[in-house]
């Protein structure tokens, strides 16, 4: 991905070869801002505030964080302490935990002194696979993007696609999930618009969505959370496509909150409904996304107050409820895998149930 010309990716060392520096997504789309963490409280207080988020990065940046941890102590009892620290930042992203068992389960077999060296090279190593496995996942979709582009009449100068919250390159180290397909699908020439929910109540589709595809050069509108129902009904939607932070070993989809309404509008327009996902977002113990996930619930302050910019310029929060309200903030939903069209993953296209997971990844079955 590229800013103003310049190639970043949304995580990556600094030049002294120790702290990591990441792009503060609370200050976008207004001021694009590079931070440097220094520990692993700093790597924690990141992703609890959201300067980073979207699942991938959240479990790049807890990767990270554990290299921090050991170059701040590197005892056992500290890498137990950080790990736990970091896990505790946010609960419906499974990468975290995955980025984090991964870690731990290498850094234990060797002593101390070699861990520093050893954490650093795997948090690096996490980040380069996400790379590429974002990559082959908008590569795989793009066949499925280009047969219902090719089924479209005659004619037809647009190829619709609707999307939720931001799951795109800022979501991962580089290239996105859902947005990758969407980046590859447009480079390839398919004459692309998107329709880009705001996704309340941080508005991540307004504030990092439409940056990102605004950067990219891809024709889009952002539109208000309730407007996508409308849209389907009038066939001005060809597809959904979203990310997920949990996939459920039976297909079952978690997801930014509102993506359920999209998809059961989607299912009773007709309208495919794909969900993107690397395959570190599969939770092969949970059996039952609806019922096992568990869903993060946010400051209400983030729904009572918007931030936005004033017409002065400057970035500010204004409170849109009553004084003393109370208000209620899940920050993720769950969608049942029946009103999933498919998932696009690095391995390839596969239905939404335990069988379509693992015909492709046959290493998970018991
Ligand atoms: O609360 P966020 O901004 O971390 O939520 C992010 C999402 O819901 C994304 O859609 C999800 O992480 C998949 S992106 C690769």
């Amino acid at each position: 991905m590229k800013v103003d010309g310049i190639p970043y990716r949304s995580i990556w060392l600094n030049e002294n070869g120790w702290a990591v520096d990441i792009i503060d997504q609370t200050r976008l789309p207004h001021e694009f801002m590079v931070k440097s963490l220094g520990s692993m409280q700093d790597a924690a207080e990141a992703i609890s505030v959201m300067r980073v988020r979207g699942a991938p990065l959240i479990g790049a940046t807890a990767a990270y964080g554990l290299a921090l941890a050991m170059r701040e102590d590197s005892s056992d009892e500290n890498l137990v302490n950080a790990a736990e620290t970091l896990l505790a930042t946010r609960p419906t992203a499974v990468n975290l935990r995955w980025a984090l068992a991964r870690m731990q389960q290498v850094l234990t077999t060797v002593p101390g002194e070699q861990r520093v060296a050893m954490a650093y090279a795997l948090a690096a190593k996490i980040c380069d696979e996400d790379v590429a496995i974002n990559h082959a996942i908008g590569r795989h979709a793009l066949d499925v993007i280009r047969n219902l582009w090719q089924q479209k009449p005659t004619g037809s100068e647009t190829f619709h696609i609707l999307t939720h919250c931001n799951a795109g390159w800022l979501a991962t180290v580089d290239w996105g999930t859902a947005l990758s397909v969407i980046y590859q699908a447009f480079d390839d020439g398919i004459p692309v618009h998107v329709w880009v929910d705001e996704t309340r109540p941080r508005n991540q589709g307004a504030a990092l969505t439409a940056w990102e595809l605004k950067s990219h050069g891809i024709p889009h509108d952002v539109i208000v959370d309730n407007a996508g129902g409308h849209l389907m009904q009038h066939g001005l939607v060809d597809v959904c496509i979203t990310g997920t932070d949990r996939t459920a070993r039976n297909g079952d989809v978690c997801n930014k909150i509102g993506t359920y309404l999209k998809a059961l509008a989607a299912c009773d327009n007709e309208v495919p409904f794909y969900v993107a996902l690397p395959g570190p977002t599969i939770d092969w113990q949970m059996t039952d996304g609806v019922n096992g996930i568990p869903i993060e619930q946010r400051d209400a302050e983030e729904v009572t107050h918007v931030a936005g910019k004033n017409s002065e310029g400057r970035v500010d929060s204004v409170q849109i409820t009553p004084d003393g309200v109370s208000a209620c903030n899940y920050a993720f939903d769950v969608t049942p895998a029946r009103l999933v069209t498919g998932l696009f993953t690095e391995r390839g296209v596969c239905k939404a149930s335990e069988e379509g997971l693992l015909g492709l990844y046959p290493e998970e079955m018991e």
